[in-house]
């Protein structure tokens, strides 16, 4: 099959890249001159594991490149994937579909024998109705079908959760019908090479498959926020958060995965969906108050983190040294959209406090955001001279710290574990003021 990609962000480039390895002709395809640049130089502008090996093979392969002009692809395509960014609109938290809407007028003339289009942008319910009515009003005689299949990967992990997955969604309407019938032909041959794992492919319809999505999203940004407040009360009660989760976690009706405590969740993903899914319900008059709620919980999770150090302490942080270990949102990544580093760092910086940190991939982004913070080359130097250690993102890297060359290059031992990666008694035996999330 012949696939055309609009978009090479995170999203586009990797299923474009999977795509291609599946043993389909990609052309991915980017407004950004550099974007394409870089690319066909084999430079990939994301840190994501096994991802630059994956382009370079399929590139070498010759079933993937990239276009700043992708009028030919989209012509020849079996399918033309939109996979352009939604974020959050300014002001009032809807998602912004301008990005989606010019891919379709832009797809809309180019048509030519029958065509897929898939909208794999996270959309709100109804995105792919108005997709298909910019086409159809642009090109009324396209033999085009709009298609939704959103992407459920996740960052530092795409490559596998894209090839493994646990379903692919496929959203087509009037499935029966002949359009719907080649439409979903189309979908199940681009997807074969997933029958040998036998992941499901689940054809519902178009608005459907754009809600699951969303609650998708929802649903597990709120079951993290179910365990981070139960986090909070093992803290009052003098219980342990991770064995409350391993507890509920091996009922198999609610599983164990997801039910990490922390910082709050942030990234590119639940901060942004879930406000838009509050927006959409609300507009639909289907309030959804538990998204609400996980909303508002999440927000304020996040900038009351700095006060645990101050806490941890036992004074205030002015005039101390902190030192931060992990700035991305999460490890293996170099994302920091929505890290709760963006509200611990300047919240310390308020207070009085010299911030020194290091992240493994994140530096350069944080560099960009982090006004004040000192960026440091490795965890030993960040912890040089500090008051107090916290680590933000779990890298494996910070799971394996000498922690007694860490207590010596202190000014005292004192560490805020926000990810829970070590163990309260072997801190304690090693001399440190400890604290970790839940664990009393
Ligand atoms: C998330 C979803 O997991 C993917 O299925 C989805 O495709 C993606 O959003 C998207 O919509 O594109 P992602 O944002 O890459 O993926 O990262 P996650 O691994 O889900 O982590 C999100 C946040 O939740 C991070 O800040 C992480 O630290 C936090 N988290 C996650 C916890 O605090 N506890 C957990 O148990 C799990």
């Amino acid at each position: 099959m012949r696939v055309a990609m609009i978009g090479t962000g995170y999203v586009g480039l990797v299923s474009g890249a999977c795509f291609a390895d599946f043993g389909h002709v990609v052309t991915c395809i980017d407004k950004d001159p550099s974007k394409i640049a870089r690319l066909e130089q084999g430079e990939i502008p994301i840190f994501e594991p096994g991802l630059d090996d994956l382009v370079e093979t399929n590139v070498r392969e010759g079933r993937l490149s990239f276009t700043l002009d992708g009028a030919d692809a989209i012509r020849k395509a079996d399918a033309v994937f939109i996979a352009v960014g939604t974020p959050s609109r300014r002001g009032d938290g809807h998602a912004d579909l301008s990005y989606v809407y010019a891919a379709a007028e832009e797809i809309a003339s180019l048509i030519e024998g029958f065509t897929v289009v898939v909208t794999k942008s996270t959309v709100p319910v109804g995105t792919g109705d108005e997709v298909e009515a910019i086409i159809r009003k642009t090109n009324p005689n396209a033999d085009f079908a709009v298609v939704s299949n959103p992407e459920f990967l996740r960052e530092g992990a795409a490559i596998g959760d894209f090839k493994r997955p646990d379903r692919v969604v496929i959203g087509v309407n009037d499935m029966k019908g002949d359009v719907g019938t080649r439409a979903s032909t189309v979908m199940s041959e681009l997807y074969r090479p997933l029958n040998l794992n036998e992941s499901p492919l689940l054809f519902v319809n178009r608005r459907t498959s754009e809600l699951i999505k969303y609650a998708a999203n929802a649903f597990l940004a709120m079951k993290i926020t179910f365990i981070n407040e139960m986090a909070d009360l093992c803290e009052a009660v003098g219980a342990d958060v991770q064995q409350v989760a391993r507890g509920i976690g091996l009922d198999k009706r609610i599983g164990s995965k997801f039910l990490h405590a922390g910082p709050g969740y942030g990234g590119s993903c639940f901060p942004k969906d879930t406000i838009a899914l509050v927006r959409t319900a609300q507009q639909h008059g289907a309030p959804t108050r538990l998204i609400e709620t996980t909303v508002e919980v999440n927000d304020s999770r996040k900038k009351a983190m700095a006060g645990r150090v101050e806490k941890t302490l036992g004074t205030s942080v002015a005039n101390k040294t902190i030192g931060l270990l992990g700035l991305t949102f999460k490890p293996n990544t170099d994302d920091m959209r929505d890290a709760p580093s963006l509200d611990i760092a300047p919240a310390l910086i308020a207070a009085g406090a010299r911030v020194q940190a290091f992240d493994p991939e994140g530096m350069h982004e944080a560099a960009k955001l982090l006004d004040g913070v000192e960026m440091k080359s490795d965890a030993y130097e960040a912890v040089l001279g500090a008051d107090a250690v916290v680590i933000v993102t779990e890298w494996d890297r910070f799971r394996a710290l000498d922690l007694d060359r860490v207590k010596l290059l202190m000014k005292q031992p004192v560490m805020i574990d926000l990810r829970n990666i070590y163990r309260p008694e072997d801190m304690r035996a090693k001399g440190f003021r400890y604290s970790g999330i839940g664990r009393g």
